[in-house]
């Protein structure tokens, strides 16, 4: 199973950029061909956060002494003042993991049986036209599985559509497909001259959202009375220490995403993204969200315990090398 935990944005060349699945802490960078690499942040010398090195020609030199490490493998490539009759041992070398980067998002494989042969989840709706996207990114204090059941339950307390009201109850069933849950909302243009409270029977947008517990990815789409997609975001919530979130979003824009809209909504709507995924949550709004679909997340056969990801993410390692995280220590 491929897991995202970042977007490509976050990892620019030459830098490095520290992310967390669960309590797996890891080191991100772009080695000399613009490949991400993944690996553990730890320095198998002495522990000190790989993340806190640079990046030299595409590798990776710990802060600390200066161990350099490739980032395919996670070799050590490099010992500062070593004398020419000392070599490094193979056997030296960093946590490298499986990593893809596909459509704006980078993935680490969970270990398992077929460990990253699935499909990327993050990408937009298929034969989607847009012309514009957004992507962000944000830590919230709420745990993975409650977000996720916050989004199915009232998604207008963690996210904002600039000029669109979203309903705080939903219409029709939710639906099922594969592991994913799917619900839609009332939504409507306002404008403050007219009080979105009185127009709900008016409204002619919807707001899909479908939460899939198994990748930890939010699917949204804005769709209009013909079901046209408007809008379509996607959000990767990954699991982040002590009960947090890391949030990685990219949102897709069709050209005919102001069609419809009031005059003012198109006006104000040049001012700033449209799209955004808060980056704190608002804890009384959360308490008082009542439990909704998301109660289909504990039903038949797929367990809130078991359909969510586990705090407990074993990442997938590149190869079968033997690291040896406390050997050569006098090196
Ligand atoms: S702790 Fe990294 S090189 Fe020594």
């Amino acid at each position: 199973m491929w897991f995202p935990v970042a977007g490509s944005e976050q990892v620019k060349a030459g830098e490095v950029y520290a992310a967390q699945v669960g309590d797996q802490e890891l080191v991100l960078f772009r080695n000399g061909g613009g490949d991400i690499c993944v690996l553990e942040d730890r320095c198998p010398h002495r522990r000190v956060p790989l993340s806190l090195g640079k990046v030299i020609d595409g590798q990776l030199r710990c802060a600390y002494h200066g161990w350099t490490f490739d980032g395919k493998d996670g070799h050590c490539v490099a010992i500062p003042n070593l004398d020419d009759a000392e070599h490094i041992p193979a056997s030296l070398c960093a946590t490298a993991f499986r990593t893809a980067e596909f459509a704006g998002f980078i993935y680490v494989a969970v270990a398992g049986e077929g460990a990253g042969d699935e499909e990327f989840p993050c990408y937009p709706p298929a034969g989607f036209h847009y012309e514009k996207i957004d992507s962000g990114c944000a830590v919230v204090s709420v745990s993975s599985q409650e977000y996720l059941a916050a989004m199915l339950d009232g998604p207008h307390i963690l996210l904002a559509i600039r000029g669109i009201n979203i309903s705080d109850f939903y219409i029709g069933d939710v639906t099922r497909e594969g592991g994913c849950l799917s619900v839609d909302r009332t939504a409507i243009w306002t404008l403050k001259a007219k009080p979105h409270e009185k127009l709900w029977g008016l409204s002619t947008l919807a707001l899909r959202t479908q939460v899939c517990p198994d990748q930890s990815v939010v699917r949204l789409q804005l769709l209009d009375a013909g079901e046209e997609i408007l809008l379509a975001a996607v959000i990767a919530v990954v699991p982040g220490k002590r009960g947090t979130s890391q949030l990685h979003w990219r949102c897709y824009y069709s050209p005919n995403y102001l069609r419809s809209a009031p005059r003012g909504v198109r006006l104000r709507a040049a001012r700033g993204a449209p799209f955004d995924v808060f980056a704190a949550v608002n804890g009384q709004r959360l308490a008082d969200l009542m439990a909704g679909p998301s109660v289909e997340l504990t039903v038949s056969g797929s367990t809130e315990a078991d359909s969510a990801p586990a705090e407990r993410i074993v990442l997938s390692d590149v190869s079968e090398v033997e690291t040896s995280p406390t050997t050569e220590e006098n090196l």
